[in-house]
């Protein structure tokens, strides 16, 4: 088995104003490829925070992160979006250009990276059919229902092929359907795709259908459960 992450100890302090938060207490857990897991806790409790540590978008106050056998915890800036080709993240409110339509959203990860031309549309083709939108290529993000535009997202995390999928609150602004659909797709692009996942969620639904689900309370893990 090969980790993909460990996190030994991490602590998040947020200091703003007179009083610092401390959004993460020490956590500690280890994720191995091909894992698909789920944290699960109420709002506040450090599940964003979390998240974006792992994602490589901020740097915890103390502790180890190691991320595919490398030490991020103390990267600086450069060296963090390095470390950030490895992941995949979907955001909690998507952040999807309006203007643009699906595949140009698809494609803006893949410029970034220097791809471009016929590789570069067929790399984003190809994404957006792995999520299942395979026919709402040209239909601009404004115009894509919640869960069209979530997939997209999808479809942009997954477009660079990522280590791993970080999900924020994926099911937070859908319907109880369409968080259905979307959880059948996560589900079936880690059976089939092997692709290693991570969801924050609130939704005991959403935790009950992966197999190992991390507890989170005021910055801590009370349990990690594998059915
Ligand atoms: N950028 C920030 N600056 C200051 N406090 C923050 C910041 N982000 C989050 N917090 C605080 O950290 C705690 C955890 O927040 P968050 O990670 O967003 O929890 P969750 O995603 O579980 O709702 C909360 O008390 C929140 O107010
Ligand atoms: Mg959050």
């Amino acid at each position: 088995m090969t980790k993909i992450l460990e996190l030994e100890k991490i602590t998040k302090r947020y200091v703003m104003g007179e009083v610092p938060v401390d959004a993460l207490r020490g956590i500690s857990f280890g994720v191995e490829q091909g894992e698909l897991v789920s944290i699960l806790g109420p709002s506040g409790s450090g599940k964003s925070t979390l998240l974006n540590m792992i994602g490589a978008l901020d740097r915890p106050t103390d502790g180890t992160l190691i991320i595919k056998g490398q030490n991020v915890s103390k990267f600086n800036d450069n060296e963090l979006a390095e470390t950030r080709k490895n992941v995949g993240f979907v955001f909690q409110f998507f952040n999807l250009i309006p203007r643009l339509n699906a595949v140009a959203n698809v494609e803006l990860p893949l410029t970034i990276a220097g791809v471009h031309g016929k590789e570069r549309r067929a790399l984003a083709e190809d994404a957006l059919r792995m999520v299942g939108l395979g026919e709402r290529m040209t239909h601009k993000s404004a115009e894509l229902s919640g869960g069209e535009r979530q997939r997209v997202a999808m479809a942009r995390a997954l477009v660079t092929k990522p280590s791993f999928l970080l999900m924020d609150e994926p099911t937070g602004n859908l319907d109880s359907k369409t968080a259905q659909d979307m959880m059948d797709l996560v589900v079936n692009l880690n059976e089939e795709q092997k692709m290693t996942v991570l969801i924050v969620t609130h939704d005991a639904e959403v935790a009950g259908r992966t197999r190992r689900t991390l507890r989170m309370r005021d910055g801590l893990i009370e349990e990690d459960v594998t059915n």
